[in-house]
């Protein structure tokens, strides 16, 4: 067994020296189309790096034989493991051992990068001497550990900020957001960005004619000098405070601290490193954020199981949601047709899917390459062509149903039949179909570009081949699929409309809105429910709540029928709950010496969770954790408090049950416990006399 997984890990990384005796040391993680850096693998690593001190050749360059790229960081599973404090020290201190050997070679050291360096990935391209990317938007450099609630920890904190200046490290470690190549050249993260043919060529003129390693100019050296740090701790502080609580996400925090405090030595520095990022990997606010990773990852992973590969699609309905879905599968590379009732209607779409290409593509080229995989086609021929058709035509089973007529016979073998619908069973639109289990729900959110999360829709009569072509389509786009029944609202929409509706009942109560959202961002939601029901806009909020309201006894508020009445429709009619300037709202503030009622998160909050609760005890959802899963990325739910489910399990089921309880006492029905929380407070029970014993 030993053998065998030394023989596995050598094949995990791999060196071979050539002509000019450069050592070419490649990683290839075994089993996997990703490589990530586990602890084994940098002890290969580390042990590969003594050997090649003993042959001493004259350059190292590292690359990957990934078609994705380099590496896309630490392992996060082995997050998850770490049992207290001084384990997680030992671990990062060992990681940052094996990049300083790195860093100290004999000889130059290049990375040669392509597709994801991310985290350790950047990190470990950090402790070279040199670095080379590829110079296309594919290749994204960048440390986006806040996104787990930690920060760089193998040194990169140490490393980045003397290479380019705090301005542009701490810009990308504090957002963690990444740079493609080009970017990062700009910055001096690296110092050549070239195309795929000429990377290796860089790379060994790297190290046959070394040059001095990059410096930064004098103004960037000048931002990490001892006088300035405190000065600009505070502005990148100000900067963070405006996107994340330090009691919600205390990372970014940590780390501004540490660079202030240490980032003109960069021994201390390094000490100081891995003492922060153990406290902060061993909190909750990590291990919560590293949770939501991995379930998205199993989202992901959910589209493994076939061999399906669309590549044309054909949208029908060229309104917001067919016209932004047909504009984003173009943008993922699908070959395109949308159909609507006329060419007018269709190219609104079209101006809309180019604005989007330019945002997100920048160089002309691609940006015409996917316009010309969009195309208008008002008779609807692309229909025979497409492996998936998916129809996003108004809110009506009529309606529907006779298209479906039309386009069944005309529809390839093998391809799926989706409907975006919001609200209609598909029970209700499939009978017209000869073959009706071909018909499933793929329920895209407004604004597609924005919104990762799809459910995907079936009921028992769904083919569950066709269930799993929608999952493979949706992956093929880059959104994340959410199995769920063709129940009244699915999960994302049920679960949001009680918490908007309590808030308007707060509203009309007269607590003032400001208060209402403000309590919604302290409980850690992206955006309060005032502001967010404006931005939906009323009038959707108000169809859809009377939609649900029948099918789930939820009151529809006199107060949202009156605004919309009124024409006061939310953010595009320029007034809904706020007013809206330019487009933003305009928050009133709290009269003097206002004083909040202690319910008002609680009702918001506890009426979600009663309604997850039901969609649990429905199984709207299969799996508990899909439902977390669910939430963070369909409704914003906090994700640093790991998904409700999590969220009930952390504050005891039988305490939430309790206060939903008193309130339904005081304030009637709409807070009457779903009989689900007697399983659920069961098993928060089970788990922890489990934990115990
Ligand atoms: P929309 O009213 O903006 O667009 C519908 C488009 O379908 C119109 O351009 C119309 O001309 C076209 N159309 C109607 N009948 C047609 C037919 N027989 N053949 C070809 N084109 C036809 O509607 P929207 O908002 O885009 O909604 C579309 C679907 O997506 C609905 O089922 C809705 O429930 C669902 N949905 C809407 C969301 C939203 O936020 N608006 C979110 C998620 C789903």
């Amino acid at each position: 067994m030993d053998t065998a997984s030394e023989t596995n890990e050598k094949r995990d990384l791999y060196t071979v020296i050539d002509d000019d005796n450069i050592a070419w040391l490649h990683f290839d993680k075994q089993g996997t189309g990703t490589n990530v850096l586990s602890a084994a693998i940098l002890e290969a690593f580390y042990e590969e790096l003594l050997e090649l001190v003993e042959r001493a050749p004259r350059g190292l360059v590292i690359l990957s034989d990934k078609r994705n790229g380099f590496i896309a960081g630490a392992d996060v599973r082995e997050f998850t493991q770490l049992a207290n404090h001084d384990e997680a020290v030992s671990a990062i201190q060992r990681g940052q051992a094996v990049f300083d050997r790195l860093a100290a070679l004999p000889f130059p050291s290049v990375a040669l990068i392509h597709g994801f360096c991310l985290g350790g990935g950047l990190e470990m391209a950090l402790a070279c001497r040199y670095r080379v990317a590829r110079d296309d938007p594919g290749t994204r450099l960048g440390l986006p550990e806040v996104r787990l609630g930690i920060h760089p920890g193998f040194g990169g904190s140490v490393r980045l900020t003397p290479l380019v200046g705090a301005l542009h490290a701490m810009d990308l470690m504090l957002s963690g957001r990444s740079v493609d190549g080009r970017a990062a050249k700009r910055m001096g993260i690296v110092d050549h960005a070239v195309p795929e043919r000429h990377l290796k060529s860089a790379a060994r003129a790297l190290i046959l004619d070394p040059p001095f390693p990059h410096r930064p100019s004098k103004l960037q050296a000048l931002s990490n000098h001892a006088w300035v740090r405190p000065v600009l701790a505070r502005v990148f502080r100000h900067q963070v405070s405006k996107k994340a609580r330090k009691d919600h996400y205390p990372a970014p925090y940590a780390l501004i601290d540490l660079w202030q405090q240490h980032a003109d030595n960069e021994r201390d520095m390094m000490h100081a490193e891995a003492e922060s990022v153990a406290n902060l990997i061993t909190g909750p606010t990590a291990q919560n954020l590293i949770r939501v990773f991995l379930l998205q990852e199993q989202l992901k992973a959910l589209g493994r199981g076939t061999d399906f590969k669309p590549k044309c699609i054909h949208v029908v309905g060229a309104g917001i949601m067919g016209g932004d879905i047909a504009a984003w599968c173009a943008l993922r590379g699908m070959q395109v047709t949308l159909s609507d009732q006329s060419p007018e209607r269709i190219a609104p779409a079209i101006k809309r899917a180019h604005t989007l290409f330019k945002r997100r593509l920048k160089r002309p080229r691609p940006i015409q390459e996917a316009m010309d995989r969009l195309m208008p086609d008002h008779k609807g021929l692309g229909v025979e062509q497409a492996d998936v058709v998916i129809e996003a035509i108004f809110e009506d089973a009529e309606v529907k149903r006779s298209l479906y007529r039309e386009l069944e016979p005309r529809m390839r073998k093998g391809a799926i039949l989706a409907t975006n619908t919001s609200s209609i069973p598909l029970a209700e639109l499939r009978d017209v179909l000869d073959d009706p289990a071909c018909l499933v729900g793929i329920h895209f959110f407004n604004p597609v570009a924005k919104m990762q999360l799809v459910e995907i829709v079936r009921d028992d009569e769904t083919d569950s081949e066709v269930v799993a072509k929608a999952i493979a389509f949706t992956r093929k786009i880059d959104r994340l699929p959410l199995p769920v029944t063709s129940t009244p609202g699915f999960l994302v929409n049920r679960v949001l409309m009680p918490y908007l509706l309590e808030a308007v009942e707060l509203e009309n109560e007269g607590i003032p809105p400001a208060e209402i959202d403000r309590q919604a961002l302290e409980f850690g939601m992206p955006m309060g429910p005032i502001e967010l029901a404006d931005t939906v806009g009323l009038d959707i909020c108000l169809h859809v709540a009377e939609n649900l309201g029948k099918h789930l006894n939820t009151p529809v508020p006199q107060r949202l029928r009156d605004l919309v009445n009124q024409g006061r429709l939310g953010r595009k009619s320029g007034a809904g709950f706020y007013q809206y300037k330019k487009g933003k709202a305009v928050k009133p503030a709290l009269p003097k010496g206002y004083h909040p009622h202690a319910d008002i998160s609680d009702r918001m909050i506890l009426r979600m969770l009663n309604e997850v609760v039901a969609c649990l005890r429905e199984k709207v959802i299969e799996e508990a954790d899909h439902l977390d899963a669910g939430m963070v990325y369909g409704t914003g739910f906090a994700p640093f408090r790991g998904g409700p489910l999590y969220y009930i399990e952390a504050m005891g089921a039988d305490t939430l049950l309790q206060r939903l309880r008193n309130l339904e006492q005081k304030l009637g029905d709409r807070f009457k416990p779903d009989p689900g929380w007697e399983y659920v407070a069961g098993f928060t029970d089970e788990k922890e006399t489990h934990g115990n014993g």
